[in-house]
């Protein structure tokens, strides 16, 4: 099999690495791979089930029953598949944020997911992001950037955000929540939120995207031939 390239963008929810890494994927030819949205189906399914996302005793009951699929549409946009069913839109919710941050602590349900996204970086050139892409899913990544910004950053940008699309948004209520999933991520016992060695930290909070886009291209630029 030829040689696939990846490029692995870990941090705390809010730091943009969603918006980041579609740009470098779309600028590179890459698939971009966004493996919170992987967690976020499993809290979904186990929350239609009734199974409460710290419940570790329904998580491993309920768990088998699910099948998890990702497909990209012709535009690369990336869907997520629940047992048959496309959830994409269904999984963007503040609750489900909470609980994806609770289920992603179980051991079941991360080697369940492991696989499956080692498997798209072999098939594909990717970028993925997440939050252990660096140090457990690729270890061998091409490329590992951390990208941060302060919570308070995270949370103002957040608030804009949903400002901008005409929604109700508490800048309090939002710092608490980002603060609370960073705690969440990055003191639990198995592949918790924390930088690899040999990624590059790229602190995002007095960067507008175009000067994030140009620093981690210059970064990527170094690493692979593009
Ligand atoms: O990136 P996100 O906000 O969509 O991720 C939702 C939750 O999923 C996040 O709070 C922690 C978990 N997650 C994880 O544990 N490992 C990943 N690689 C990606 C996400």
């Amino acid at each position: 099999m030829a040689k696939t390239y990846s490029i692995a963008i870990d941090g705390p929810a809010g730091a943009g690495k969603s918006t980041i890494a579609r740009r470098i994927a779309a600028e590179l030819g890459y698939k971009y791979v966004d493996t919170g949205a992987i967690y976020r189906t499993v809290a979904y399914f186990l929350d239609l089930w009734g199974v409460s996302p710290k419940d570790v005793d329904g998580v491993e009951r309920y768990i088998d029953e699910l099948t998890v699929g990702i497909e990209y549409d012709d535009e690369g946009k990336q869907h997520m598949i629940m047992n048959g069913m496309d959830v994409t839109d269904d999984i963007r919710t503040p609750d489900i944020s909470k609980k994806a941050s609770d289920v992603s602590a179980h051991g079941c349900v991360r080697e369940m997911l492991l696989d499956m996204q080692r498997d798209v970086a072999k098939q594909y050139n990717v970028v993925m992001d997440g939050r252990d892409i660096g140090t457990v899913v690729l270890p061998k990544a091409d490329v590992k950037i951390f990208l941060t910004a302060s919570a308070e950053v995270r949370a103002k940008r957040r608030t804009l955000e949903l400002e901008a699309k005409g929604q109700k948004a508490d800048y309090n209520q939002i710092l608490k929540a980002i603060q609370e999933r960073d705690y969440n991520d990055s003191h639990r016992a198995i592949a918790p939120l924390k930088m690899a060695r040999d990624s590059i930290k790229v602190d995002t909070s007095d960067m507008n995207i175009d000067e994030v886009i140009l620093t981690i291209r210059q970064i990527v630029g170094k690493k692979i031939p593009v």
